[in-house]
């Protein structure tokens, strides 16, 4: 007789990039924000909620700057795993191989990029309330608010995209883990775990979360960030 164990959430923190495009010498993830590593913010976010069960973070393999700090205050829940890849997709995949042992097929994953620092308590909250009846799983976003143009390849506009029904995808990005590992073993070009299942012919939830939500990218995004952080008064 097959027993029915609760299915657990754990978060999935991809941590492997280099941010190129804060042209800064060092892994956005490790830069200062509000006297502590960038990375710290969404991690402190995520081991806070009690409805996550477990926060694994992937480091890239030749990573010498997470043993640096102290982490000791959000272990046991955060385990760290050194097995990021060339591209997110990569670093996601390595990691739900690495918890392999650990993970039941119908267990849910969280993914979160480390690069959301303003990740709030509310916006997970209302992630696992909205998905708690749904089978394939989804992902926080939200509705274009600006007026879309596609250029020509010169510079000049060719024409209007309309915004009707188009969303900005962030994270976490929530879905079962076996379906989201074979997903992504399948789908390896994607630049979100969403991708991946909507390739897989199923439909993720769109559930909608706001912009302070947003992915430190561009040096701007830094003060962005800690104004938000700042003004908080969730
Ligand atoms: N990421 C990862 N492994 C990679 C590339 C990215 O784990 N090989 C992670 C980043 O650390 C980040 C998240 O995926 O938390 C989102 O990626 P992105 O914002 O593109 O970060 P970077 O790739 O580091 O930045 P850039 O693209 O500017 O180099
Ligand atoms: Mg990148």
């Amino acid at each position: 007789m097959q027993t029915t164990l609760k299915t657990r959430h754990v978060a999935l923190v991809p941590a492997a990039g280099s941010g190129s495009r804060m042209k800064s010498g060092t892994p956005k993830q490790y830069l200062e924000l509000m006297g502590k590593p960038l990375i710290r913010h969404a991690l402190e976010t995520l081991c806070a909620s009690p409805g996550i069960d477990r926060v694994y973070v992937v480091l890239s393999v030749g990573d010498r700057t997470w043993d640096g700090y102290d982490w000791s205050d959000l272990e046991p829940k955060l385990v760290r795993l050194f097995c990021g890849g060339p591209s997110r997709a990569d670093s996601v995949l390595n990691g739900l191989r690495a918890i392999r042992d650990e993970m039941s097929d119908a267990d849910w994953v969280l993914v979160h990029d480390a690069a959301r620092p303003c990740l709030a308590q509310w916006h997970v909250s209302k992630l696992l309330d909205a998905l708690s009846h749904e089978e394939v799983g989804g992902l926080l976003a939200i509705p274009v608010a600006d007026t879309l143009k596609r250029d020509d390849g010169h510079g000049h506009s060719l024409e209007t995209v309309s915004r009707d029904r188009l969303w900005q995808a962030q994270t976490p990005q929530m879905f079962r883990y076996i379906m989201l590992r074979r997903a992504l073993e399948r789908a390896r070009e994607v630049t979100d775990e969403a991708s991946a299942i909507e390739a897989a012919g199923l439909r993720p939830r769109l559930v909608e979360g706001d912009a302070t939500n947003l992915k430190v990218t561009y040096p701007l995004d830094l003060h962005v960030a800690e104004w938000i952080l700042t003004n908080r008064s969730d």
